[in-house]
């Protein structure tokens, strides 16, 4: 509602009012700096979009605003739990899901992020990443209406929905796209065109490809537009052109209709990719974070209980940015992927050395404490082997060679491993070749289970609760991705689906299997069951823990046994130290680790057992994950 004139709102500014003073000087500054002289018409007409949001949201949405502006930190506490599924492949449709929340609510989910939903085009659709209608879901999944109640049953259990938004671009089937191909002024400048071959061959001399097998190059022709259009990803996904204010005010329209449906979290699809320059990969411009920033304060306005998550898959040097640096400083997204940190967990494994893990942990910056890492062991993307030669130098290996190590180790090329992965888009250009895979296959399960032998299959089982307890000790939000709850392995007949047998990602995102869910429940030997059992386990002790709210950083602790990780929170109730060890050994932890922060006694929180420390060594078992505060 807004606020009657006269002297009450003279008194009491309207949220409008205030929250727009609030936000107006940072946001007028970014306007500057990306549309300079038209940045006061932008800002205005961002103002009217916003007014008008505000003025629509539902009663119990801005509910909603009102108890997060009292809890800003609510993405950051211990009890935060995220599960992310294919609807579809989850449950059917948004109905289905909306039948399966207490199995949801019984994991503990907090943070439900439904994999892309909107409409896409007919046919290759990138896995529903190329949109072609923003305000249209997908007609098998169900009606807007129904998103709307299913986002009102999850926030009356305490579940915030999160989507993908995908801003680098849309399905070339997008009205915006078919109006521009018609030769449309207005939409022409929604994209990014050229007549002939010029800039693109010039833009192409620093841009990297990202589906060098099925999408080779970042730039296509279009018969009917006569142009060449700029295409980073697949031919039917056109970059959109943010330059034009016109793309960011659509975006905030549709940012805002969406978050009064009900939608908490955005995931910026691709992000990084939505600033060109010439001359440069076109990736992480400064550009992008002051796009990022007027549609966070636009957000903050009309629906401050949204955030952002970043899909930033960059290097930690340039990751940072997307939580904010500098003015942007916690300004940005909310939340953002620890891409690195999963490839080390990988690493580590493989290994069974954690001292590249360490040194690449230590070369990130400090985040913005008001910010959150979705932390994850696997996603639905392929696993690419972000290890830098320099990290790979400073401890002594060579960069490429090592990368190579790693994809022959999870592709089960390389003798002695325990992992079942595919090579996903070998770019000979380069040498990359990354990987697909389910966790439990890629973390031996597949090839245990095969062998039949107890012994493998128990290890495998630890590797696997291994790292679940390292993501959801790290600090952040803890990211369950659908099946991994039960070690499901790879779905090999992904490629039936013609629509999928070019892209093996579709290898580690299976069918929920519900009859295998009811057995975890009457057969708890099955390595399922025990899978399940730990990581229920972790995540309940893990709610108890005030250490591992996200704010406080972990930081590494250089290890007295390179097999075992070990990592430290200094949090204002005390201190918390984790041990990870990444090899099938009992190795014996000298105890100064664990004296020098309590003294001689301590408590181990996942086993429940009290320690007498000095001047004993600690055994720590086979994949084991310790988490120690002070004994009470
Ligand atoms: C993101 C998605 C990926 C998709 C790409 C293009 O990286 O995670 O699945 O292919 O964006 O939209």
């Amino acid at each position: 509602m807004r606020a009657k004139h006269g002297d009450d709102s003279a008194q009491f500014p309207t949220s409008l009012d205030l929250r727009w003073r609030r936000y107006a000087p940072s946001m007028r500054r970014s306007l500057e700096r990306l549309y300079g002289g038209r940045a006061d018409e932008v800002g205005q007409r961002l103002h009217d979009l916003v007014a008008t949001a505000l003025d629509e949201r539902p009663a119990d949405l801005r509910a909603l605003d009102e108890e997060r502006l009292l809890r800003p930190d609510w993405l950051q506490l211990p009890e935060m739990l995220g599960y992310v599924a294919y609807t579809e492949r989850f449950a059917g449709d948004f109905a289905g899901v909306g039948d399966r929340l207490d199995y949801l609510t019984g994991l503990g989910v907090k943070y439900l992020h439904l994999m892309p939903f909107l409409q896409p085009r007919e046919g290759a659709n990138d896995g529903g990443y190329a949109v072609q209608d923003y305000r249209a879901v997908r007609p098998d999944l169900g009606t807007v209406d129904d998103l709307e109640d299913l986002t009102a049953k999850l926030r009356a259990e305490g579940i915030s929905l999160v989507m993908d938004l995908v801003v680098n671009h849309v399905a070339k089937e997008h009205e915006w796209a078919r109006r521009a191909r018609a030769g449309e002024a207005r939409y022409r400048d929604y994209f990014l065109m050229f007549d002939d071959r010029t800039l693109p061959d010039l833009y192409e001399q620093h841009l990297p490809e990202v589906f060098p097998d099925f999408a080779p190059g970042n730039f296509t022709f279009d018969e009917q537009a006569d142009a060449w259009v700029w295409t980073t990803f697949n031919d039917y996904q056109w970059d959109l052109n943010w330059a034009n204010p016109d793309v960011l005010c659509e975006f905030v329209d549709l940012m805002c209709w969406l978050a009064n449906k009900g939608v908490e979290v955005f995931r910026l699809d691709a992000i990084a990719f939505t600033w060109k320059r010439m001359g440069t990969n076109c990736q992480n411009q400064p550009e992008v974070h002051d796009l990022t920033h007027v549609l966070r304060a636009c957000l903050r306005i009309a629906a401050p209980a949204v955030a952002f998550k970043a899909e930033a898959i960059v290097a930690p040097e340039d990751l940072l940015a997307y939580l904010g640096v500098g003015e942007h400083h916690g300004q940005v997204s909310d939340m953002a992927y620890h891409n690195m940190f999963m490839v080390q967990l990988w690493n580590a494994l493989a290994t069974r050395d954690v001292r590249m893990t360490e040194q690449a942990l230590r070369s990130v910056p400090p985040k913005p404490t008001s910010t959150t890492w979705g932390t994850y062991a696997r996603c639905h993307d392929d696993i690419g082997w972000a290890i830098s030669d320099r990290d790979a130098a400073a401890v002594g290996a060579d960069g490429y060679l090592h990368r190579k190590y790693l994809s022959d180790f999870y592709s089960g090329e390389s003798e002695g491993s325990f992992a079942r992965g595919l090579v996903f888009q070998a770019n000979p250009a380069t040498g990359d070749r990354r990987i697909s895979g389910s966790l439990a296959s890629l973390a031996g399960l597949e090839v245990a289970l095969e062998s039949g032998d107890e012994s493998e299959i128990e290890l495998a089982i630890r590797r696997i609760s291994l790292l679940h307890a390292a993501i959801a000790g790290f600090g952040g939000v803890p990211l369950l991705y659908m099946g991994d709850e039960l070690g499901l392995l790879n779905d090999d007949d992904y490629g039936r689906d013609p629509a999928h047998a070019m892209d093996n990602r579709w290898a580690h995102r299976p069918f929920m299997d519900w009859a295998l869910a009811e057995r975890v429940g009457t057969e708890p030997d099955l390595p399922a069951a025990r899978i399940n059992r730990a990581i229920r386990h972790i995540v309940d002790v893990r709610c108890q823990l005030p250490h591992l709210h996200a704010s406080t950083p972990s930081e590494v602790v250089t290890s007295p046994d390179a097999r075992v990780l070990v990592l430290e929170r200094r949090h204002p109730m005390g201190v918390m130290v984790e041990v990870y060890n990444f090899s099938p050994d009992v190795v014996p932890l000298a105890h100064e680790v664990l004296t020098e922060r309590f003294g001689g006694r301590a408590r181990e929180v996942l086993s429940g057992y009290e320690y007498n420390l000095s001047p004993n060594t600690i055994d720590v078992h086979p994949y084991q994950a310790a988490w120690f505060i002070a004994a009470q």
